[in-house]
């Protein structure tokens, strides 16, 4: 018994933290859906698909330009603060559906962006995905690659592959306690990471919104990020 809870308390515990726009919210970004959500501004299929950046390429760098320019005036909250802090007691892996640096900024050190880093450029003509840190810089018509094609934003559109999916699904089903904060779910594939859970895996979810989860077992603290998150470090 004494070996048992000794082997227990020895043992870090994997959590995976799972994010979406509305972590950000407190910090001043944007979220896409719902009341003042970015896609009511804007056609995502206009600045945010691969036929867009085929037939629009300014109007899809604009587009980006300007999220890149919100980023750089805004700071992490203390939901993401809270996140990085989890490090000192777990083995964490943050998924995040944001392209935004705010988890990285925070401190978190093992991040797993689904939807690419809009910090980030590559080649429009490369496959195999080598980046370029261009930080909050705007890119512009004739900024070229070394490959003498046009940079493009390391962002996955509508219409291409999310990156980083089965890495994210195998922090999943290793995962003792998953953290879902701030995503509406409707975006697939990330949308079914819930469901590589075990049964074993203790699952809460923040959200100020009713949402629900595909899973029978799940605690839904209805709250913003920030107040979730406190709350929840008090109790895990
Ligand atoms: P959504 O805008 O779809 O959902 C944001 C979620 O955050 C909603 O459930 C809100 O209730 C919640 N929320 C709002 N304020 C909050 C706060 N202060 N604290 C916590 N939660 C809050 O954003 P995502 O689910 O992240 O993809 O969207 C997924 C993907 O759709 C994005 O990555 C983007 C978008 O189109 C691409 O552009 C590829």
């Amino acid at each position: 018994m004494i070996l048992g809870n000794s082997l227990k308390s020895m043992y870090r515990q994997n959590i995976v933290v799972f994010t979406g726009a509305g972590i950000s919210a407190e910090s001043g970004l944007q979220t896409f859906r719902g009341t003042n959500g970015m896609w009511e501004d804007y056609k995502v299929e206009e600045v945010a698909s691969i036929e867009a950046w085929k037939n629009n390429p300014e109007l899809v760098l604009e587009f980006y330009n300007k999220r890149r320019r919100e980023i750089a005036n805004t700071v992490p909250n203390s939901a993401h603060y809270a996140i990085a802090k989890l490090e000192e007691k777990y083995n964490v892996t943050v998924v995040t559906q944001n392209v935004d640096d705010l988890h990285e900024w925070a401190g978190s050190s093992n991040i797993i962006h689904l939807h690419g880093e809009i910090t980030k450029a590559r080649s429009e003509n490369d496959d195999s995905f080598t980046t370029y840190d261009i930080g909050h810089n705007d890119l512009h018509i004739g900024d070229l690659a070394p490959d003498g094609s046009q940079l493009r934003p390391h962002i996955v559109w509508f219409g291409e592959k999310v990156m980083g999916m089965y890495r994210a699904a195998e922090a999943v089903k290793k995962a003792d306690i998953m953290i879902i904060i701030g995503t509406s779910l409707k975006v697939y594939p990330a949308a079914v990471l819930v469901d590589f859970a075990t049964i074993d895996c203790r699952v809460f979810l923040i959200d100020p919104e009713p949402i629900h989860l595909s899973i029978p077992k799940y605690e839904h603290i209805q709250k913003t990020a920030t107040e979730g998150m406190e709350e929840l470090t008090r109790r895990i």
